[in-house]
């Protein structure tokens, strides 16, 4: 056990271009397919974890409300995993913090297990390897394993536990993009994605978008490491297609996008129509993430403004790797 049980680390969240839905091992988080992810810089949890002998529980406060229930059980899976690498036996406190707005429907699982698992790591007394890392913050949610890297990140699905993990394809400078997230509902709580991966296999349509992974894995790294606007923005929109055409044809049937996504979407592909660097993502909700070079990001903000429905953009560039602020 280090002499300083406590340490802090910040991760960021990512969006996926080539999405992570359905698992082969659901306790594992092992996933059926590869995936590759843009961190997002700005949009990030801070998180402080220290190990206390006298605290009976773990115990986790989110955005300074304390949390019980399933979320504490999800944060005590990763601590066990970690007092068990350690050896040790003493309860934590977990206090974390989202910068963005809540119910701005960006997921906070990604920077918050991976920030758990950097953060809670250190404090005791462990110091992980980034594939390390990676492995342990996708036993909270698979896209953790993402934010663990910085820049454009690959996760490999991996043949178990030991090989599923996530790295770098290239670092924040090499191609300055933007997401302009366009908020169009902050509404109610959708079917989560835990749930979510656990009936992509109910959906005739899975078995094709798994097959076909590796050559969309293939387009989209070549046109990251190509810095290939054109390429990109084909791949990922068929990409999103192609899991949200999974979803709805589950069963039962997962439908995320509400018409203002739908809006959003078809400006997007007439903008790109009319010569514009831009295109389109949706995870697991409403809102639409809409990517382009970070130069056109302002004229993007503005125009998704204009269409009704949209409630609100959130502009992020590429972020960097996880990170510990103290407690080193
Ligand atoms: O990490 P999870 O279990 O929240 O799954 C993320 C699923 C998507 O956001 C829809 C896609 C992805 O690859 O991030």
């Amino acid at each position: 056990m280090s002499s300083n049980p406590t340490a802090t680390a910040v991760a960021c969240a990512n969006i996926a271009f080539i999405k992570y839905w359905g698992n082969r091992d659901s306790a594992l988080r092992l996933p059926v397919n590869g995936s590759i992810s843009m961190n997002l810089e700005g949009l990030v949890t801070r998180t402080t974890v220290s190990f206390q002998p006298s605290l009976p529980f773990d115990e986790l406060v989110i955005n300074g409300r304390e949390v019980t229930g399933l979320g504490l059980e999800r944060v005590s899976t990763i601590l066990n995993l970690i007092r068990e690498m350690a050896g040790i036996q003493e309860r934590a406190e977990v206090i974390t913090e989202n910068n963005f707005p809540s119910g701005a429907g960006i997921a906070s699982s990604a920077s918050a297990f991976a920030a758990l698992a950097l953060a809670g790591s250190r404090a005791a007394g462990l110091k992980l390897t980034e594939p390390e890392l990676s492995r342990l913050a996708r036993r909270g949610s698979g896209s953790a394993a993402r934010s663990i890297p910085g820049g454009f990140v690959e996760w490999q699905a991996g043949t178990g536990d030991e090989d599923s993990f996530a790295f770098s394809i290239a670092a924040p400078e090499h191609w300055e993009l933007a997401d302009c997230v366009a908020i169009v509902s902050a509404s109610h709580k959708k079917t989560g994605s835990t749930e979510g991966h656990a009936l992509a296999p109910t959906s005739p349509l899975q078995e094709a978008r798994v097959a076909d992974a590796p050559r969309r894995l293939d387009l989209c790294r070549r046109a990251i490491l190509e810095r290939d606007f054109a390429a990109l923005a084909s791949i990922v929109e068929l990409d999103s297609d192609m899991m949200h055409a999974v979803m709805m044809t589950s069963s039962p049937a997962l439908h995320y996008w509400q018409p203002a996504s739908l809006s959003v979407m078809q400006a997007v592909r007439q903008w790109r129509g009319e010569g514009l660097p831009v295109c389109y993502t949706v995870d697991a909700g409403p809102n639409v993430h809409v990517l382009c070079p970070k130069a056109e990001a302002a004229g993007v903000e503005k125009k998704l403004r204009e269409i009704g429905g949209v409630v609100d953009v959130l502009k992020a560039g590429v972020g960097g790797a996880a990170k510990i602020v103290n407690g080193d």
